[in-house]
């Protein structure tokens, strides 16, 4: 750990935008078809999941066995579900506060990237006109192990040219805490506390946050 952080890594989905209720939706839509409910609770279970992985979650909810030829099939049923709906994301649906603390990073020199588990991340990033402001995209696209490992945020950091010491990493789940732990980085929790404990810091979301007041804070516990 440092006290001179160089770059932050976002998480995307639950992060930046609230993309869980889409997900919910399209995962809920197959297990209707399948024939069992699905409910918002157990959709935590799924967040910072990979799609696949995800799809094991909910057949074993729902009791169900497939194939491994039915559980391709299945995955990408529920991607183009979930597609239909990101399509028509605007720029409206980045959560507040986002664009003003990415707005102060830049100001400030801070260099940004994305670490995300989704395959979907650059057309999410399209749609809601948040692209630009990422130097590097680490996604579902170019890393094979989901988090809690670490890789989706140290290519990220590698692509950054930044060690990960001087990383920060901004995780709504679980696991994207455990990964960036696991990545020798900083990490700030945003959301639940009961559910992030274990990140250097936790905020609930990025209204009134200043980059300052966050670093202070994460310094301080050094
Ligand atoms: C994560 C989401 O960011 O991406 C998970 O939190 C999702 O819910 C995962 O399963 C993979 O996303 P996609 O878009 O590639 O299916
Ligand atoms: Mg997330």
């Amino acid at each position: 750990m440092t006290k001179n952080i160089k770059a932050c890594i976002f998480d995307l989905d639950g992060v930046l935008v609230d993309t869980a209720k889409y997900h919910y939706l399209a995962w809920r839509e197959l297990a209707n078809s399948m024939g069992f409910d699905f409910t918002e609770k157990q959709n935590e279970r799924l967040k910072g999941v990979s799609r696949m992985a995800s799809l094991e979650i909910l057949l074993s909810i729902g009791k169900v066995e497939k194939s491994d030829a039915e559980k391709l099939q299945l995955a990408a049923t529920k991607n183009s579900r979930y597609v239909s709906l990101i399509e028509k994301m605007t720029p409206d649906e980045v959560l507040p506060g986002v664009i003003s603390f990415l707005d102060e990073l830049k100001a400030k020199g801070i260099r940004i990237a994305l670490g995300s588990a989704s395959k979907n991340a650059p057309m999410i990033l399209e749609r809601t006109n948040i692209g630009h402001y990422f130097e590097a995209i680490s996604d579902g696209n170019i890393i094979s192990k989901a988090k809690p490992d670490p890789e989706v945020f140290l290519t990220a950091a590698t692509l950054l040219g930044v060690e990960p010491q001087a990383c920060l990493v901004f995780e709504d789940a679980e696991a994207g805490v455990e990964a960036a732990i696991a990545g020798g980085m900083s990490v700030v929790g945003v959301g639940d506390k009961l559910i992030l404990h274990r990140a250097d810091i936790i905020i609930e979301n990025f209204v009134g946050q200043s980059v300052d007041f966050v670093l202070a804070l994460l310094y301080d516990k050094y």
